[in-house]
Formats: C-alpha cells, sequence, structure tokens
C-alpha cells in the first residue's frame, strides 16, 4: 500500500489556526513574513503541499493528480493535528486547493483568504500550455518553471526579490513539479461554489500581477457571500514576500475579528 503523504509544516503564535498555503512552485517559506508578524492575532500554521518544500510527494502517477487529494492531504494533517477548524489562506494554487476544502469541508473554515488566485478552471489553452510546461519539467527539472514564470512573477518595484523567488523555485522537485501541474490542470470550476462559502473572505491581489490578473479577485468578491477585496499596489504574484507589510496590514484585522465557526457533531 503507498505510504500518506507527510505534510512538513512550521508553525508560530498562539489564537484561532491560520493555516497559510503557498503557490505553486514555491513552498512554505513564501509566507515567512506572515509568520514573524502576525503571532499575536492567530496560531499560524505553514504547511508544505505534497511534493513541495520538506513534504512527500502524493502516491501515485503525477497525471492522477487532482487538486482534491492535496485538500484531502491537508485535511489529514489538520486532523493529525486537532484543528476541528481553521482560516484558510491560498496563494493561487494554494487559492485552488483552499476553494477545494471549502467544497470538501465547509464547516471547518472560519474564514477564507485567497492572494492572487481564482476560481474558474483553465481554458483549453491553459490547459495546453500546462502539458507543454509538464513536459518541459519532465525533461529538465525546476528550471523550466523559472523560465516560464518567473520573467512574470513579480511587479517591477519588487524585481530585487528575483534571485530569492528563483532559489525558492529551483530548490523544488520535478516529483513534486508534475504532479500539481496535473492537479492544476483538471481543477474544477468553483466559480458556482463560491456562494456556498458561508465563511467570511478576504481576496488580496497585486496591481501588477501578471500570472492572475486582479479582475479574478474581483470576480470572485461578486460571487462570495462575505468578501472584502484589498489590492497590493505595485506588487505581481507574489504579494506576502513583494510586500509583506501591506499584507499584513490586510491580514491583522481581518484574522482579529474572526470566530470559530460553530461545529455541529455528525449526526446530530
Ligand atoms: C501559482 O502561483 O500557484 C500558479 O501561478 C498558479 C497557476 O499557474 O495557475
Amino acid at each position: 500500500m503507498a505510504k500518506p503523504t507527510s505534510v512538513h509544516h512550521t508553525e508560530a503564535g498562539q489564537g484561532l489556526p491560520l493555516v497559510l498555503v503557498h503557490g505553486f512552485p514555491f513552498d512554505g517559506t513564501i509566507w515567512a513574513a506572515q509568520l514573524a508578524a502576525l503571532g499575536d492575532v492567530a496560531r499560524l500554521l505553514v504547511p508544505d503541499l505534497p511534493g513541495f518544500g520538506h513534504s512527500t510527494p502524493l502516491p501515485g502517477p503525477p497525471e492522477a493528480a487532482r487538486i482534491e487529494h492535496y485538500a484531502a492531504a491537508l485535511l489529514a494533517w489538520a486532523d493529525g493535528l486537532g484543528l476541528a477548524s481553521f482560516t484558510l489562506a491560498g496563494h493561487s494554487m494554494g487559492g485552488y486547493v483552499a476553494l477545494a476544502v471549502a467544497r470538501l469541508a465547509p464547516a471547518r473554515l472560519a474564514g477564507l483568504v485567497l492572494v492572487g488566485s481564482r476560481a474558474g478552471a483553465d481554458t483549453s489553452d491553459g490547459v495546453a500550455r500546462r502539458y507543454a510546461l509538464a513536459a518541459a519539467v519532465a525533461e529538465h527539472g525546476p528550471i523550466a518553471a523559472v523560465d516560464a514564470m518567473l520573467p512574470r512573477l513579480l511587479g517591477s518595484p519588487y524585481s530585487r526579490q528575483t534571485a530569492q523567488v528563483r532559489e525558492i523555485m529551483l530548490r523544488q522537485s520535478t516529483s513534486g513539479l508534475l504532479p500539481a501541474i496535473y492537479a492544476m490542470a483538471t481543477r474544477p470550476d468553483s466559480t458556482a461554489a463560491l456562494a456556498t462559502i458561508a465563511a467570511p473572505a478576504l481576496l488580496l491581489a497585486g496591481t501588477d500581477d501578471a500570472t492572475i490578473p486582479p479582475s479574478e479577485s474581483e470576480l470572485m468578491r461578486d460571487h462570495l457571500r462575505s468578501a472584502a477585496y484589498v489590492e497590493i499596489p505595485g506588487a505581481g504574484h507574489v504579494p506576502m514576500l513583494e510586500a509583506p507589510e501591506a499584507v499584513n496590514a490586510a491580514l491583522r484585522p481581518f484574522v482579529a475579528g474572526l470566530r470559530p465557526p460553530i461545529l455541529v457533531p455528525p449526526g446530530s
């Protein structure tokens, strides 16, 4: 039998759990500035998604990986830590995983934060680009993802952080990247599901995000029941690392104002 995925995490602070999930192809270290600054308003937990950072990959062939498998691994990890409910913050692919968690276990969400993410599925052109990237990563490793993504990743005021972001991307593994590419390519459209999310939401987007434009966050705000939208001026696709003070200033009051959901035991 395949071994269950081992999810590595770091944590800091006290209070209601706030789980910060990175995007592709990064790891939990992109949230370092939030982990360092927000421990007075929440218990911050920063996992590495399966196959990234120090977490083991999903079992099975890469082509079979689905976004729900990442969500299930995250829920199993939360169960192992005894986290009955938590606020989930997802960056980009981490947001796709967060929306899958919202579909699988809506009652466990105290709040939802989506950073530079979107609810829609890939277009057919987008899927074709994913499969081209998968072929390039299979042949050349993580440098293929760096070449495809890095030139458009950061807002111009933050280009001094290019080397740092490149290093994070390069230290990921081919065996971690491939399943994530297939999972993103096959993820469902979550737009209609947004209206069913009861937890308060916060949407953050860099004004200069050329990977996932801020209009995607505005669209999600229009479909969610209760959502605030904050733009991070000048930032690109990784605002938590490009403009940490602005991101923390948006997260702090949102997180401080959340209450745990009332959990109804099954069968009652
Ligand atoms: C990410 O940052 O997770 C990716 O850019 C998301 C994507 O490629 O759709």
